[in-house]
């Protein structure tokens, strides 16, 4: 190609075009190894791994936004019947710029993330996917699963509410009677006092249960990589 031409094209790229080929030219992305995807996993069925995977990183987002303003504490609020917990969560309602938006989308995308990752798991089971060699991946998918519930069931209480606080001893209650581990489960999960079962909740929610879903997700995804996806039915 003539150098008239290549300034000529290099004058009609768009600056994105040209910001990308200076990354890709020192991080060589477009070298990576190509996967082609085989035509039945274009499948919208297939595509459920992958929003529950999207609802999660929201999920993350939302919630380190949240956890800037939220107070896992039972303290009153001077001149108020209000714990701080509570009345955070009000003052990200109200008062925190775009405050109600993200605790919507951290509620919905919570629901979201349930209702596919449940949906996710029908399609693996009705299309047999959970039989080998992907069985361990499978288990993966189910403590994944459970992870997920678990999530749902922690960050109900952090605001503290009558409903979330019912909600709470009854999901408790029901994992205190589990025969064998109930007990031990009861004290690590609830403490002594209400303000330990809230902190240790909130330690879950956001320190506990993301770094173990992180590091299963790794796992889930190396395995999909490693087996490649299942075949058509
Ligand atoms: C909760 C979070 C989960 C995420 C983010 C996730 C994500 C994914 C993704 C992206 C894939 C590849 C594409 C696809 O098939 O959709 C996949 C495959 C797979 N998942 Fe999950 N998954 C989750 C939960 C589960 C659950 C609950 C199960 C089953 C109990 C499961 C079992 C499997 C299996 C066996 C495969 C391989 C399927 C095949 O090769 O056809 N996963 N997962």
């Amino acid at each position: 190609m003539g150098v008239q031409k290549q300034v000529e094209r290099k004058r009609k790229q768009s600056p994105l075009d040209r910001l990308w080929q200076w990354v890709d030219s020192r991080s060589k992305l477009t070298k990576l190894p190509r996967v082609d995807v085989p035509i039945h996993a274009t499948n919208p069925i297939y595509c459920l791994g992958g929003i529950t995977f999207l609802s999660f990183i929201i999920q993350g987002v939302t919630g380190m936004l949240l956890a800037v303003y939220y107070k896992p504490s039972l303290e009153m609020v001077a001149g108020t019947t209000q714990t701080e917990a509570y009345s955070s969560v009000v003052f990200i309602m109200e008062e925190v710029r775009y405050g109600a938006l993200i605790r919507s989308l951290h509620a919905y995308s919570a629901n979201l993330m349930i209702f596919t990752a449940l949906l996710h798991m029908f399609r693996v089971f009705f299309t047999g996917s959970y039989k080998a060699p992907r069985e361990l991946n499978w288990m993966a998918g189910l403590t994944l699963g459970m992870i997920t519930l678990t999530f749902g069931f922690t960050g109900y209480l952090l605001p503290w509410t009558d409903m979330s606080k019912g909600a709470t001893t009854i999901g408790l209650g029901m994992a205190k009677s589990l025969p064998g581990l109930g007990d031990i489960m009861g004290s690590i999960l609830s403490g002594v006092t209400d303000a330990d079962t809230l902190k240790r909740f909130f330690a879950f929610h956001t320190l506990i249960l993301p770094a173990a879903f992180a590091m299963l997700l790794l796992l889930h995804f190396y395995m999909v990589k490693k087996h490649g996806i299942s075949g058509p039915l």
